[in-house]
């Protein structure tokens, strides 16, 4: 199976949990509120560029809430993903025309045609970013934006959940041998496949957009709290709070979740 066609069924066998992550403006998890949060970010993003009435891609969108947000708040609206499964939700769910299956890679729609796009979670799923750029400027008309989110490589809450997790899987033999002699359970197996998904550093990450005829506008960096420890500690709250320095270029390289929003120069 192609490390695509991975992502695909990753994506296909969790549309419910996309649909519920939203549910709550407020969520108790470290996993949802950074996803709420984005959503904020990036819709606070368009909103300081683009006039109501302006059309806006959301490319990756998986069950559409996002699109379906902005087109309530007055822009012109469409989406497309990878996964049939998700964009068959969106269509149910929000606008059975302005969805489509579509990869990012190969954006169907013609040049020049999106004042503006919304990318949220979705590159680092890809091999490489260069074609998936390409077709973001290439939709775009002169001057107009995109919001895209990469997971950052710098952050430490990251350095220190890939620590917590090698710790776990090394102790876990002992752990399966303890909980044989006690009678209980085995843990569960990993349920979902495994793809990869890849981390950015804002200067090459810049750079490579810029290569693209995507020109850095703004930067946001948010997401405090350590996934490792998720399910004894939510971290909702916290991760919300942090929020409040996702604009201060001193101490927001810590957060995990980093939005770029770009003008194409054409
Ligand atoms: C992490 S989810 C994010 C979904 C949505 N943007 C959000 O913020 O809730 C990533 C989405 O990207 C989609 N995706 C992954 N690779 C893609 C590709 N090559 N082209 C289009 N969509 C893709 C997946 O199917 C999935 O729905």
């Amino acid at each position: 199976m192609s490390s695509k066609e991975q992502v695909n069924d990753l994506f296909t066998q969790t549309v419910d949990d996309w649909a519920r992550y939203y549910d709550d403006p407020a969520p108790a998890t470290l996993t949802a509120q950074n996803f709420v949060s984005r959503r904020r970010f990036a819709i606070q993003l368009i909103e300081a560029r683009l006039p109501k009435g302006s059309k806006i891609l959301d490319v990756g969108c998986g069950t559409g809430h996002l699109a379906a947000e902005l087109a309530r708040r007055g822009y012109d609206t469409w989406g497309t993903d990878l996964s049939a499964g998700m964009v068959e939700y969106a269509r149910t769910n929000y606008n059975q025309d302005r969805y489509q299956v579509g990869d990012i890679e190969k954006i169907p729609f013609p040049d020049n045609f999106f004042d503006g796009i919304v990318c949220l979670g979705v590159v680092e799923y890809l091999a490489n970013d260069d074609a998936a750029l390409s077709e973001m400027h290439r939709v775009l008309r002169p001057g107009g934006f995109a919001v895209i989110t990469t997971p950052s490589s710098v952050c430490p809450f990251f350095y220190l959940d890939r620590a917590l997790v090698r710790t776990r899987f090394a102790v876990r033999p002992a752990i399966g041998v303890v909980r044989r002699m006690l009678g209980g359970a085995q843990p569960p197996a990993q349920p979902f496949p495994k793809v990869q998904h890849r981390r950015y550093r804002k200067g090459s990450w810049s750079k490579l957009m810029q290569s693209h005829g995507l020109q850095l506008d703004d930067w946001v960096c948010h997401a405090w709290g350590c996934y490792a420890v998720e399910r004894f500690f939510p971290q909702g709250a916290f991760c919300r709070a942090s929020d409040k320095f996702a604009r201060n270029g001193l101490i927001n390289w810590i957060a995990s979740d980093q939005l770029s929003c770009v003008r194409a120069v054409k």
